[in-house]
C-alpha cells in the first residue's frame, strides 16, 4: 500500500498519510510503519474512522494490550480500551478526565511500563472553531542527547520511584476532591523503582526516563537534593525545543512510543465543550 511519511517537527512526530486503519494492513505496510514508530516516536493518521473494535485489532499487531488498572474507565464492551474524557453521565465521569494533566510517560509506575499508546479523538473541543485541548510530546532522547556530560555523568546509575499514588496526591493538592483510588487498584500499582536513564529497547538510544507526574524521588539522596535534581530534570525535559504540540481534529489517531517520549494535555476545556477519546495501550518488556 503506497503511503507517505511527513515529519511534525524538527524533534518527533511524523504524520502517515494515505492509510485507512480500519482496513487490514498487509504485513508489508505494516512493517514501514512499526519502522516510522521508532524512528520518528510519534505518529499521526488523520481522517479515521475506526470502531472501537477496528481500534484494538490496529493496536494488536504490534503486540498485547493492557487493560488500565484504572478500570472505572474501560470501555464497559472493550477493557483494553481506556475512554479519555471529560464527558460527565449524571454526577459519574464516563472517562478519565484529568489524564495528562502532568508531563508523563504511560504507566512508568508499573513493573513493566507501557510500550506505546494510541489515542483516537472522537470528539474535540472548540472554541471560535479553533480546537481546544491540544496535547504536547516531547523528546526524552534529544533532552538527554542535550544534557552536559557533568548532569549525564551524575545521573546514569541513579534510580528513582515511580508511583501512581504519587500523580494522585498531586491530584489532591491542586484541588481534585474526585481523585482517589481504590485499595485494589492501589494493591495492583505499588511504587517501583526504575533507572533515570533508560536505553530505548529498540533503537537502543538513551531517554531521560523520569517525569513530573508519576516520579515520586531519586533513591540515595537527600528529599531536598532529589527534589532539586527532578525539578532541573523535569524544566529541561519540557523545553519547547524538544516539543511538538498537536492540535485535534475529529478523526484523528495519534500513536506515541513512551519510552522517548513524555506528553502533557492542555486542559483549557470545561463542558459544555467535550472531549472524547479512546485510548489503547501497547503492553512493554521490562526495562534496562
Ligand atoms: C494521556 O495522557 O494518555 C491522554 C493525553 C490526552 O488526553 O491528550
Amino acid at each position: 500500500m503506497a503511503f507517505s511519511i511527513e515529519p511534525l517537527s524538527d524533534s518527533l512526530g511524523a504524520e502517515i498519510r494515505g492509510i485507512d486503519l480500519s482496513q487490514p494492513l498487509d504485513n508489508k505496510t505494516f512493517a514501514r510503519i512499526e519502522d516510522a514508530f521508532h524512528a520518528h516516536s510519534v505518529l499521526l493518521f488523520r481522517d479515521q474512522s475506526l470502531s472501537a473494535d477496528q481500534q484494538v485489532a490496529f493496536t494488536r499487531r504490534f503486540g498485547d494490550l493492557e487493560v488500565h488498572v484504572l478500570d472505572q474507565y474501560n470501555h464497559p464492551d472493550f477493557p483494553e480500551i481506556l475512554i479519555v474524557s471529560n464527558v460527565m453521565d449524571g454526577d459519574r465521569h464516563v472517562g478519565i478526565y484529568d489524564a495528562g494533566k502532568y508531563w508523563h510517560t504511560d504507566l512508568s509506575y508499573m513493573k513493566v511500563p507501557s510500550r506505546g499508546s494510541m489515542l483516537h479523538a472522537i470528539e474535540v473541543p472548540t472554541e471560535n472553531g479553533e480546537p481546544l485541548g491540544d496535547t504536547l510530546f516531547t523528546s526524552t532522547t534529544a533532552a538527554y542527547d542535550a544534557l552536559s556530560d557533568d548532569l549525564k555523568e551524575r545521573i546514569e546509575t541513579l534510580e528513582a520511584v515511580y508511583s501512581l499514588g504519587h500523580r494522585f496526591s498531586r491530584l489532591v493538592e491542586d484541588g481534585d476532591t474526585d481523585a482517589a483510588m481504590t485499595e485494589a487498584q492501589q494493591e495492583r500499582a505499588p511504587e517501583v523503582v526504575h533507572r533515570v536513564v533508560q536505553p530505548h529497547p529498540v533503537t537502543g538510544r538513551r531517554v531521560l526516563y523520569v517525569n513530573e507526574g508519576q516520579t515520586a524521588r531519586l533513591l540515595g539522596m537527600s528529599d531536598a537534593e532529589s527534589r532539586d535534581l527532578l525539578d532541573t530534570l523535569f524544566g529541561h525535559i519540557a523545553r519547547p525545543e524538544y516539543t511538538y504540540r498537536h492540535k485535534w481534529r475529529e478523526g484523528d489517531v495519534v500513536m506515541w512510543d513512551n519510552i522517548p517520549t513524555q506528553h502533557l494535555a492542555i486542559q483549557d476545556y470545561a463542558l459544555p465543550q467535550r472531549r472524547y477519546m479512546h485510548r489503547t495501550t501497547l503492553r512493554g518488556k521490562a526495562l534496562a
